[in-house]
């Protein structure tokens, strides 16, 4: 089974990532108002997870649907906002050719295919749904504070108890993506993320047929910086 199967659709994700719904109060305005589209645009929030960013979404009275593979995170959303979600996969979305104004890839949802022909197929196929002159915005992770991030432990299991479970880190032989094993209990997960270099992300959205119109260094919109923790493109289609 792929990773991206089982890991975010097990009962301890929610468990992992509880912070992440905190955190939603500050990333949901920031990255909703990054997308930059009008009240009333239609925005695809793809992956949407437990819908967690929705909120903020819909305050800035964007149209959404949500989309995700996990039934799990699906049955999670749909207890907040039970329509206008989809089961999905990413390489292969069920919506009509040019029928959205917007895309919104939030935290760090791409590069998790094995070949780089599947993860291409995802930018395709954001671009492919996206009206001409629609918007996606890429949320990524930035590669060189990540890699900051993770020397100091890399490669050695550290117990998190107030997390409740134990961490190993690495990256993968060739360096090119990050491989997070988690322990918990009798549960093993492991996320395995290509985590690409800017020029590799700006690479794989103009194959894609999307041109970079502005890349970020942060939530609130400051530039774009090597070192900066997280990697925000906003891309428009030819
Ligand atoms: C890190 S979460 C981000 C979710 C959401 N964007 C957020 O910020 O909360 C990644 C999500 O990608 C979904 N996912 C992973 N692989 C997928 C695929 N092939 N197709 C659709 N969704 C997928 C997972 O189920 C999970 O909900």
């Amino acid at each position: 089974m792929d990773w991206f199967v089982y890991d975010f659709d097990h009962p301890a994700y929610f468990d992992h990532y509880r912070d992440k719904e905190a955190d939603a109060a500050v990333e949901g305005p920031a990255l909703a108002a990054l997308l930059g589209l009008p009240g009333g645009a239609t925005v695809l929030d793809l992956p949407c997870g437990w819908g967690r960013l929705r909120p903020a979404l819909e305050a800035r009275g964007y149209k959404v649907v949500g989309g995700d593979l996990s039934p799990l995170n699906l049955a999670r959303h749909a207890t907040g906002h039970p329509w206008k979600i989809l089961r999905l996969d990413l390489r292969a979305l069920p919506f009509r050719s040019a029928s959205a104004d917007g895309v919104f890839c939030a935290f760090t949802s791409w590069g998790y295919f094995a070949t780089e022909a599947e993860n291409l197929r995802q930018l395709q196929e954001f671009a492919r749904v996206l009206k001409p002159g629609g918007t996606l915005l890429l949320d990524l992770c930035g590669r060189e504070a990540l890699k900051r991030g993770v020397a100091a432990d890399e490669g050695r299991w550290v117990d998190l108890p107030s997390l409740g479970y134990r961490e190993r880190v690495r990256w993968s032989p060739d360096g090119r993506r990050i491989w997070t094993e988690r322990r918990d209990g009798e549960h093993a997960f492991r996320h395995d993320i290509w985590i690409p270099t800017d020029a590799e992300a700006r690479a794989g959205l103009e194959a894609a047929g999307l041109v970079v119109e502005a890349a970020f260094g942060g939530l609130h919109g400051g530039p774009w910086t090597r070192d900066a923790e997280r990697w925000i493109y906003r891309a428009l289609t030819r």
